[in-house]
């Protein structure tokens, strides 16, 4: 059996709760993952909390409480965040588990022993926001951007991982893989920092500026980095240094965000795996950021959007829709409350819901509650079945290649058709006649409608589990675990008896307090 796509998120600060860059993260990650599987593949699905570091440290002491008082807080929080948002990874990993700390420990020894790390003065600018040291090439106009916080100079004996010898490999490994980084403009941007040599990484903190990381098996004085430590998530969840590790690694698709690219991800993590000599990620998938008002969110200006209370309002899957239809997956999106409340109406209570609600009870009132059988096609509805049979390839390759918006775009132009074939056809008009034809096209008519339904259903799982199976189970049938088989124009249904008229997606009120 091939392996499993193994998928990762990156691993949240444990310093503030969620807000919703991090669910739009999992929710990605969650519909690549549920994608896959309905492709047919076994999926592995890893998240996590990152519990060390300075960060947490000073929030913990400024809120009077243990880090790990803290970190187990914060730990509930993203996990019961990841339930409501029918998060299906399989496991969350917290970087103050020991299955975590001792693969840290033996990762540092590793490279100690390996002659690739080095103890040295540094002396320099430091930036206790970002946890990183920084150089005069990181000011902007003279000034630290604003993501710096407040910078301190310092000067401290510290270990140094020699990162810089790798400048030649990373870049040739970047320009022989054009996919290892999705989207490509991405990639190209790591070549072009790389033009600029890179220095040698700082991977320790003195224990006595920062107590709260995993102490270094070589120097017990010092902790390790908080980045290095963070990164070795992916390989110490599934077991670095036992046999079940390369039944999962390397990695078929990490996600993060486009802060954590470079140098984290695009340089650290990669020459770090180069030195483990472990096969790279085949794809490390960079999302943009949510914006509100077309400002980052951060809470020191106040603007950050509370996922918990949107799915308060809204039924989760539908702000699941929203992300992953109002964001072009590796761009930037503006998050706008009216935008989210317009999409609800118009796409899913009315293009989606409606036509449900509406089929439903017309099956009620004319056919006794059974799915009746497509005994006469006329060309309108040989013109719905070619259009479904045309989408199904376009959908496909959308899911397979992240375009999830354009996956859901097509599938609501169908459920659009879908709508328009229901007005011309009237089966509520064809209902009132005697005629034997006009009975048998009100069965039609019933039965493609039925059909069209279950197949966006089908489509529609990866982002709306929940609502994909109860449309499927109103119709009558168990829901679809694969897509293979289940998307062809079929007579399926035929016969099933259908559910009571259920509202998908009641309406909801404008409320001025909802973010
Ligand atoms: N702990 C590090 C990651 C370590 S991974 C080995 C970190 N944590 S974070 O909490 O700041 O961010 C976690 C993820 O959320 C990152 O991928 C980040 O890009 C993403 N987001 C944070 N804010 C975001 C938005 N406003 N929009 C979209 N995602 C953003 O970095």
């Amino acid at each position: 059996m091939s392996k499993p796509i193994y998928i990762t998120t990156a691993i949240d600060y444990a310093n503030g709760l969620p807000h919703l860059g991090h669910a739009y993260e999992k929710v990605l990650a969650d519909v690549i993952a549920r994608s896959s599987r309905m492709m047919g593949k076994a999926v592995y699905f890893l998240t996590g909390l990152d519990e060390h570091g300075q960060k947490v440290q000073q929030t913990a002491a400024s809120q009077g409480l243990e880090p790990q008082a803290l970190c187990d807080s914060m730990a509930q929080a993203f996990q019961d965040l990841c339930r409501r948002l029918s998060i299906s990874h399989d496991d969350f990993i917290r970087t103050t588990q020991e299955r975590h700390k001792a693969v840290v420990r033996a990762v540092s020894q590793k490279l100690f022993d390996a002659g690739l790390i080095y103890k040295a003065e540094y002396q320099g600018f430091y930036s206790p926001r970002a946890e990183q040291f920084l150089q005069e090439k990181d000011r902007v106009d003279g000034q630290w951007p604003e993501i710096f916080g407040e910078v301190v100079e310092v000067c401290e004996v510290n270990y140094f991982l020699k990162i810089s010898l790798y400048q030649d490999w990373l870049l040739d490994y970047i320009q022989a893989h054009p996919d290892c980084i999705f989207p490509h403009f991405r990639a190209k941007q790591v070549l072009e920092f790389l033009k600029e040599p890179i220095k040698d990484l700082c991977i320790s903190r003195p224990k006595s500026r920062l107590a709260w990381g995993i102490p270094l098996p070589f120097d017990e004085d010092f902790v390790s980095y908080v980045w290095v430590d963070a990164l070795i998530n992916y390989i110490s969840a599934i077991g670095y240094g036992k046999a079940e590790f390369l039944k999962l690694w390397p990695a078929d698709v990490q996600v993060i965000g486009k802060d954590i690219l470079i140098p984290a991800h695009a340089v650290y993590w990669t020459i770090l795996l180069k030195m483990l000599d472990l096969p790279l990620p085949k794809c490390i998938l960079v999302h943009g950021w949510w914006l509100a008002s077309g400002d980052k969110m951060s809470k020191s200006k106040g603007n950050v959007v509370d996922p918990l209370r949107l799915i308060d309002a809204f039924p989760s899957d539908a702000f699941r829709y929203f992300l992953m239809r109002e964001m072009h997956v590796g761009q930037d999106s503006n998050f706008s409350y009216d935008l989210l409340l317009a999409r609800y109406h118009s796409e899913l209570a009315n293009d989606l819901g409606n036509l449900l609600s509406r089929l439903l009870h017309m099956l009620h009132s004319y056919t006794e509650g059974l799915v009746p059988p497509a005994t006469q096609l006329e060309a309108i509805d040989t013109q719905l079945r070619h259009t479904w049979e045309a989408l199904v390839p376009k959908v496909f390759e959308a899911y397979q290649g992240f375009d999830f918006s354009g996956a859901l775009e097509a599938v609501f132009g169908f459920l659009k058709e879908l709508n328009r074939y229901a007005e011309q056809k009237a089966p509520w008009k064809l209902a009132k006649s005697e005629d034997p034809v006009a009975t048998e096209s009100l069965h039609s008519t019933l039965a493609s409608m039925a059909e069209g339904l279950r197949l966006c259903a089908v489509l529609l799982g990866p982002v709306m589990p929940q609502v994909a199976a109860t449309i499927q189970t109103l119709l009558g049938i168990l829901p679809a675990t694969q897509f293979e088989g289940m998307l062809t124009w079929s007579s399926m249904l035929e016969g099933k008896r259908v559910g009571e008229k259920t509202i998908l997606f009641p309406r909801i009120e404008k409320s001025a307090n909802a973010v």
